[in-house]
């Protein structure tokens, strides 16, 4: 997508999500996570220092950051990838520390990877089947009663092709995943995340390396996420992209969330435009990425 060309979907913002003040760790009206002292370090560096941090239910939350900030390391420690130094913090009411990955997706908490993790030598909908809730031949109980899993097997290849329909990967089913282009493959990823019916999607940087052409088809992919009443949770540096589909932004610097809020507040706010760009403190966030052209005579 080109920074001048008007995007077809004007989407219709969340608002009110927040108690009071938008400031750092500020309550949400209904948080579906919810997170207190995580922190993790690597060596002398601290990765992540998160005091308190609330993410809202049924919305589009946007996690900003330069580079280093901790953003991948924050989504590793809440999906069980990593553990932190100290921390506790909550999906839906329910305790996740300690919690295995494997666990946490089959909770309804997926994630997807800044580096996309699609199997390359598995076909397009192995990889759908892999990402299945559970497991044919999981339990013994399966396995002695084999009608059951056949079932159950049939169903989720059924679950694969409607939502491999849906991202337009139908036609590539049986290519290996290793033949698909980095767009593709980033789609792939996230409808995979979809196998196990989540209800909070959290993706690392879905839009890097997608070639424009796929750029508008994910954005439509994450907001229907949010019109099926899931929530998401997505970092990504391009501005542009923030402003037009998150209902929420929160910002991260050095490990620390230094500011929360509606995209159109945060984006004014001194201490993200420091974090960004030191001290070209007048500059338009878009302007960074290249993707948004100012009209003559602004900067
Ligand atoms: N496994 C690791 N071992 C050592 N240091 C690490 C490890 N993972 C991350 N770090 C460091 O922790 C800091 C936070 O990294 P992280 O990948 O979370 O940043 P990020 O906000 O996701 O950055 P980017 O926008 O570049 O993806 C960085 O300084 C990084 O070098
Ligand atoms: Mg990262």
């Amino acid at each position: 997508m080109s920074g001048s060309k008007p995007l077809k979907r004007t989407p219709q913002k969340s608002t009110g999500l927040h108690i009071g003040d938008a400031s750092p760790g500020v309550k949400k009206v209904d948080p579906i996570l919810v997170a207190d002292h995580v922190s993790r370090k690597f060596g002398g560096l601290v990765a992540v220092d998160v005091e308190h941090v609330e993410i809202p239910r049924g919305a589009i939350t946007a996690l900003i950051g330069p580079n280093g900030a901790g953003k991948t390391t924050l989504f590793n420690l809440l999906t069980g990838f990593d553990k932190p130094d100290t921390g506790t913090w909550s999906f839906s009411g329910k305790d996740l520390a300690g919690v295995p990955a494997h666990k946490v997706a089959k909770m309804g908490q997926v994630r997807t990877f800044q580096l996309t993790k699609a199997l390359g030598l598995l076909t397009v909908l192995e990889n759908m089947k892999l990402g299945a809730k559970d497991q044919t031949g999981e339990s013994l109980f399966q396995s002695i009663f084999p009608f059951l899993w056949k079932k159950q097997e049939a169903e989720i290849e059924e679950r694969a092709l409607e939502i491999l329909e849906r991202f337009k990967l139908l036609k590539l089913k049986d290519d290996f995943a290793a033949s698909l282009s980095g767009g593709q493959r980033k789609l792939l990823e996230m409808a995979r995340a979809l196998m196990t019916k989540p209800t909070l999607v959290m993706l690392d940087e879905p839009m890097a390396g997608v070639n424009p052409a796929l750029t508008e088809s994910l954005l439509e992919h994450i907001l229907d996420l949010k019109t099926e009443g899931m929530t998401v949770l997505f970092v990504e540096h391009d501005m542009h992209m923030v402003r037009h589909i998150a209902d929420w932004v929160i910002v991260m610097a050095e490990g620390r969330i230094i500011a929360e809020g509606p995209p159109e507040d945060v984006m004014k706010d001194e201490a993200v435009v420091d974090a960004y760009l030191g001290s070209h403190q007048d500059v338009d966030l878009g302007v960074v990425t290249g993707r948004i052209t100012l009209p003559k005579g602004e900067k």
